[in-house]
């Protein structure tokens, strides 16, 4: 048996990634960016509907389902925005989330956003929403997770909720988040070759004067930034930063994230954003040719890391297979070799079959 799952605010359908490699199937999505859709769809087809926006959705107008997959406007809550939190009308995506799970009474509910959540208004917001869903009628388990700890060289700290409806919730509930992995090599993404992304004549004079400002006074020259190879660069108004084994946050405006390769500086290419956060190669490339690069930072910015995705699912896979038994994560992977191996997940993995 097939579960099934709704993607809200789907983005680019991270989660549908993963969750369409184990035994649960997306039967609708809601995203209101028509460009996010695009790629959605480049990603998955035409086949499941778009209810588009989640705050005019009618929950008697939905199929049923599972597993209710959202997140709610970061902006509100991030420590980048203005911390306007529940007040901000999009803030309320929340309580619309709430009434489509009062009215479906739906069995699971994953939820995702920024760790600036956690203290958001002295914790408040935190505690209000967890209380919300206490009493629509959910138990949880939640943790901050950062993308670099399981393998994937990006540093993104996200909370994240597993919420489960409390008359399924075992006594003996064992629910742990899952351990951290080594992190892979930061050259096994930063891969594109193309002269499109070399760092310009203008970029490079900009780079100069930038080492020679009144911050900077040349404690680096142009020479001693390209010499840092596979290290990412970030540039702020005060300082240069350097990131040797992974990269920072990806985020929109992060004009100058770059790095040197084989004695160039380089800036990093859409194609690279969306590896950076394990999106399969063999996706990403269908996309890349069809949206500037500037759409694609957006959308991998937005995106969640997939590679957090998989880890969270093998703990939760196996929790409802617990109460539900359909077999573990690890058999049930080792019985479906053939789905997962239907993609190829990154540009090393097409080296080696074309060296084979
Ligand atoms: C952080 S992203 C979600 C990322 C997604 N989970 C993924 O992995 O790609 C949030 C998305 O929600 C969409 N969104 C925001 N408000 C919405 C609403 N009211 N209804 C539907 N989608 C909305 C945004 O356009 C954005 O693409």
């Amino acid at each position: 048996m097939l579960y099934t799952f709704m993607d809200f605010c789907a983005g680019i359908g991270c989660w549908r990634l993963w969750l369409e490699q184990a035994w649960f199937q997306c039967i609708a999505y809601s995203e209101i960016d028509p460009k996010a859709e695009y790629t959605y769809k480049t990603f998955f087809g035409n086949k499941e509907q778009n209810f588009w926006n989640l705050m005019k959705i009618n929950p008697d107008n939905l199929p049923d389902f599972d597993l209710l997959i959202a997140w709610f406007p970061c902006q509100t809550f991030s420590v980048m925005g203005q911390r306007k939190g529940m007040e901000d009308p999009r803030g309320q995506v929340i309580l619309w989330i709430k009434r489509i799970l009062q009215q479906k009474k739906t069995k699971y509910f994953i939820l995702e956003n920024v760790k600036g959540l956690v203290n958001h208004n002295w914790w408040k917001t935190l505690k209000d929403i967890l209380e919300m869903l206490d009493e629509t009628g959910y138990y949880v388990k939640r943790q901050v997770l950062n993308t670099k700890d399981y393998g994937l060289p990006q540093s993104r700290e996200r909370i994240y909720f597993l919420w489960v409806r409390k008359d399924l919730w075992p006594f003996n509930e064992k629910l742990k988040f899952p351990m951290s992995v080594n992190q892979e090599p930061l050259e096994n993404y930063l891969i594109e070759n193309s002269s499109k992304h070399n760092f310009s004549k203008t970029r490079s004079e900009t780079m100069i004067r930038y080492l020679n400002n009144k911050y900077n006074k040349w404690e680096l020259s142009i020479d001693d930034v390209i010499k840092k190879e596979w290290c990412i660069i970030d540039t702020r108004q005060s300082d240069i930063r350097f990131y040797q084994w992974f990269s920072p946050t990806l985020r929109n405006g992060r004009h100058w994230l770059i790095y040197s390769k084989n004695g160039k500086l380089r800036e990093i290419s859409g194609l690279e954003w969306l590896l950076l956060q394990w999106i399969p190669y063999e996706l990403a490339s269908k996309i890349i040719w069809k949206l500037p690069d500037t759409d694609l930072l957006s959308q991998a910015w937005n995106a969640m890391s997939v590679n957090v995705i998989k880890a969270i699912w093998e703990i939760f896979f196996d929790f409802i297979s617990s109460i539900n038994p359909h077999g573990s994560y690890t058999t049930w992977l080792s019985n479906r070799k053939t789905l997962i191996s239907e993609w190829v997940w990154s540009y090393r993995e097409i080296e080696q079959l074309e060296t084979r």
